[in-house]
């Protein structure tokens, strides 16, 4: 068995979150949808309401966290945290069309300086799936105006924070959000259109090449980045026909998006979640080890996603990792050995800068609602206390001595039985 894993001084540690799924009481595009008549209709034709209930799909007022930031900010602390990423909510600082919201920057404001003085370091991302309602109305990421827009949004909450925030995440996973939105038209709006989708990609490009110039201009040594959704896709028994989608659904999912803004980022946030063992464009996965949304887990996939991301020469963050657990059976488990990968990753010349756990809270899982649990801490959203789970623990003495040991590997080396 391999000594200790030693990470890097000044490894950034911690975990992320989005306003969405935790602030609570957002109007935006995704509250109005989960209320629509369409999407019961859907939940009710799939049988979905009747098991979960109407309440598991509304984000209401989610884990709360708009009110309980400070709860929040110090479990996070004291669970030996130096990095929060945490995104700013769209429909909260503009409610209406070019009026902007003294008093929702002032709160973000309040917040991030809040984390600062606890050591924290905060990860911004200023677009994580939400838009307001005003935008909704003119079509959303499919309008062209709406890069522009989007800067104008940038340029103000920037301008308002550039003392408080030096990294900015631009965009939550553009190209996962443009499929499920555009393509596939399971999340609001709920188009199948791939005319729509692949325009919404590039104004998504676009918007992220303005926003990066802006935030320039704002502070030239801001740190600025998208949060990429990268996928370690295997061709199914090494067939001719596999390798050839293998690498044209990598070049599409992974790589497409970050060529086309290489020269305007200056790291890399990837989110790591899915291994496809592709055959005939199809998984055909084949490990049995899976987390609550029987989404495969696959630690070792991190390793060859980010040295992919080697070409592009720029500081890599993982800004998300993680699983659903209800029981937290497996997150030890399953952060030992992802940790061991991305410590192989850096091994071998990453250049890997921090590691962020999807999630510190539970919360509001999109279209699944609030039944995955994706938090190191547990939330019990009738009282709304907060409670870390084991793992919590498990992650946090990790960080406080900065490296993996013999007895983690030794302990997780297998995976934990169903
Ligand atoms: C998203 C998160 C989401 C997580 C788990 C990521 O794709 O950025 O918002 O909760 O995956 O599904």
């Amino acid at each position: 068995m391999s000594e200790q894993l030693q990470f890097p001084d000044n490894f950034l540690w911690g975990s992320s979150i989005s306003s969405h799924q935790t602030e609570g009481d957002n109007v935006n595009d995704w509250s109005e949808w989960e209320k629509s008549e369409q999407r019961l209709e859907d939940l009710r034709k799939s049988g979905r309401l009747q098991r979960h209930g109407l309440d598991n799909f509304i984000s209401k007022n989610a884990a709360d966290h708009f009110r309980l930031y400070k709860e929040d900010y110090q479990l996070a602390k004291e669970l030996g945290h130096n990095a929060l990423r945490i995104s700013l909510e769209w429909s909260r600082i503009e409610p209406e069309e070019g009026i902007f919201s003294e008093a929702a920057l002032g709160q973000y404001q309040k917040m991030i300086r809040h984390l600062r003085e606890l050591g924290i370091e905060p990860l911004v991302t200023l677009w994580h799936w939400t838009i307001p309602l005003w935008l909704r109305d003119q079509g959303g990421w499919a309008n062209p105006e709406t890069p522009r827009y989007f800067k104008r949004y940038v340029e103000k909450t920037a301008s308002f924070l550039k003392d408080e925030v030096d990294f900015w995440i631009t965009l939550n996973e553009p190209e996962l959000y443009a499929g499920m939105s555009y393509f596939l038209g399971i999340w609001p709006p709920q188009k199948k259109n791939p005319y729509l989708y692949l325009r919404v990609i590039g104004n998504l490009i676009k918007a992220h090449k303005l926003a990066f110039e802006q935030l320039h201009i704002i502070k030239d040594n801001f740190k600025v980045g998208i949060a990429t959704n990268n996928v370690y896709f295997e061709p199914y028994q090494g067939l001719f026909h596999n390798r050839a989608i293998v690498k044209l659904a990598h070049w599409w999912n992974n790589n497409y998006f970050l060529n086309r803004i290489k020269d305007k980022q200056d790291f890399i946030g990837l989110n790591y979640y899915f291994h496809n063992l592709l055959h005939w464009g199809k998984t055909k996965n084949q490990n049995k080890t899976t987390s609550d949304l029987a989404w495969e887990l696959h630690p070792e996939g991190i390793y060859h996603v980010l040295q992919d991301l080697k070409k592009y020469q720029r500081p890599i963050y993982v800004t998300e990792n993680g699983l659903a657990d209800a029981t937290d059976k497996k997150r030890a488990w399953f952060i030992a050995n992802i940790l061991k990968h991305v410590h192989q990753a850096i091994a071998d010349g990453v250049d890997v800068k921090g590691y962020l756990h999807w999630s510190l809270l539970d919360n509001f899982e999109w279209d699944k609602g609030f039944e995955p649990r994706f938090g190191l801490v547990e939330v019990n959203y009738k009282t709304q206390q907060r409670k870390p789970r084991p793992a919590a623990h498990f992650y946090s003495e990790i960080i406080k001595k900065n490296h993996l040991s013999k007895e983690d590997l030794e302990k997780h080396a297998s995976p934990p039985e169903d």
